[in-house]
């Protein structure tokens, strides 16, 4: 259970964090997964605790571990990670820092898949729910802060922004994961963040200290 301070300026406020990758089975022993280290979301996560917030952390198989100080939900995919977040709500804000596959195996095998003389395998896939988009959407019990991300590899600010607008969240904290910026996998982050008042640069800075000036601008939007 978390052990939300009794003070800070986010006490008493329940925030929702979604973390790291997701992992889509194809059969047992194999999976579709992506490069996310769950690093941003977790700094994130610990960033609100720090504050005082009630965090519920739902995280799929990360390299880092866990933050201390909030309620920790394991899941593998993406379908068990909407429904990680479902069971978590209401929450008064939402940080939806995974990197959730888009797609699911639709043809995944409870056997292990052989090699057959001259075949290969064919993978048919279905759309995962999009998790963000659909909370930022309810209208009834919405959060009022519901923040996204969008990890870009080209036109970051303009597709974050149609992202933004797409999605209806609040907030996207966009950012380039081109292979040359070394972000992906690495300790630091250069973050856009785009609002109603449009798009507001960082510095690049290391994800913690990424994650304490978003969870400030959190707490004072919510205050
Ligand atoms: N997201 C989500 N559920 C999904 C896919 C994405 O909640 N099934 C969230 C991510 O956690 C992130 C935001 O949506 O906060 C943007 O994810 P991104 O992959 O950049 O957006 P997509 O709409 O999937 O677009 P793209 O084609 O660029 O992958
Ligand atoms: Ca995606």
């Amino acid at each position: 259970t978390a052990s939300a301070l009794a003070s800070g300026p986010m006490s008493g406020k329940h925030v929702i964090v979604t973390s790291g990758p997701t992992h889509e089975p194809i059969d047992p022993v194999r999976y579709i997964a992506n490069r996310s280290s769950g690093a941003q979301g977790t700094a994130i996560a610990r960033a609100l605790a720090a504050l005082g917030a009630d965090v519920t952390f739902i995280t799929g198989p990360a390299d880092v571990p866990a933050p201390e100080g909030v309620r920790v939900v394991a899941v593998t995919t993406a379908r068990e990670m909407a429904d990680a977040v479902d069971a978590a709500l209401p929450a008064q804000a939402a940080v939806f820092a995974a990197a959730v596959a888009d797609w699911r195996v639709t043809s995944a095998s409870d056997r292990k898949i052989k090699k057959t003389a001259g075949g290969l395998p064919v993978l048919e896939f279905a759309e995962n729910t999009d998790i963000l988009a659909r909370v930022s959407q309810m209208t009834e019990g919405r959060p009022a802060l519901v923040v996204g991300f969008a990890a870009e590899t080209d036109d970051v600010i303009a597709n974050a922004t149609a992202k933004r607008a797409r999605k209806m969240c609040d907030w996207i904290v966009a950012n380039d994961v081109s292979p040359e910026t070394g972000i992906m996998g690495g300790g630091e982050n250069a973050v856009t963040i785009i609002s109603e008042n449009g798009a507001d640069s960082w510095p690049r800075m290391d994800k913690t200290q990424v994650a304490q000036r978003l969870a400030q601008l959190m707490s004072d939007a919510l205050a």
